[in-house]
């Protein structure tokens, strides 16, 4: 696997400001959830560092639980449109207080099936935390109560956001050169 300097063109945010605005966050659910039961449901695989950070900055004590749904594959960098549910919660999330926590909004399509499916089971309230929003993107409308950053139509990829499920594990956001990527990943 290649060394991300070789195909990062900017970081978009840094750690410093991720931290600061994650504090942010933590900050407004603790406020208005307080003396409020609450389950932050993650969903995997891009939602993690963002949940783990949040939730150490969340006051209310709380529930986590996680979900896996798979909506576009290796090497491809849009939504098929229809998200699979591949992983599925472990409690009833009947008359309690949902709080999803994503990673990116990008065409709203996998959210939108997910909260679909949420609000079947009857939740008390659903909300949506979302690290990213790539708002010119959006193809169906869906409501977000917290967001951390509104981006621009580019790819991204560390603090939990893979490119090809690689490079989570980077502490801040950077924007991918697709050209040198593409480029670079034929030559291997
Ligand atoms: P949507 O269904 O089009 O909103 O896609 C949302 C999902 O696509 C996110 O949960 C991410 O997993 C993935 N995604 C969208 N944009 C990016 C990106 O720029 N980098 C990494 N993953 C992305
Ligand atoms: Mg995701």
């Amino acid at each position: 696997m290649r060394d991300y300097h070789d195909f990062l063109k900017e970081i978009l945010i840094p750690e410093a400001a991720l931290q600061k605005r994650v504090a942010e966050l933590g900050e407004a659910v603790s406020r208005d959830y307080a003396g409020q039961d609450l389950l932050l449901i993650c969903i995997l695989r891009g939602g993690v560092m963002f949940l783990t950070d949040l939730m150490r900055q969340i006051r209310v004590p709380h529930v986590i639980e996680f979900m896996a749904v798979s909506s576009y594959g290796v090497g491809r960098r849009e939504t098929s449109g229809q998200a699979r549910i591949t992983l599925d919660l472990n409690t009833n999330i009947r008359d309690h207080n949902v709080l999803l926590v994503e990673d990116i909004i990008d065409s709203g399509r996998t959210l939108t099936s997910v909260l679909d499916l949420l609000s079947s089971r009857k939740p008390k309230s659903l909300e949506v935390c979302t690290l990213l929003d790539k708002w010119e993107r959006r193809e169906v409308d869906v409501p977000i109560k917290y967001c951390g950053f509104q981006i621009p139509d580019e790819f991204v990829f560390g603090y939990g956001l893979d490119l090809d499920e690689y490079h989570r594990n980077l502490p801040f956001v950077g924007v991918v050169d697709l050209e040198k990527y593409s480029k670079e990943a034929s030559t291997v």
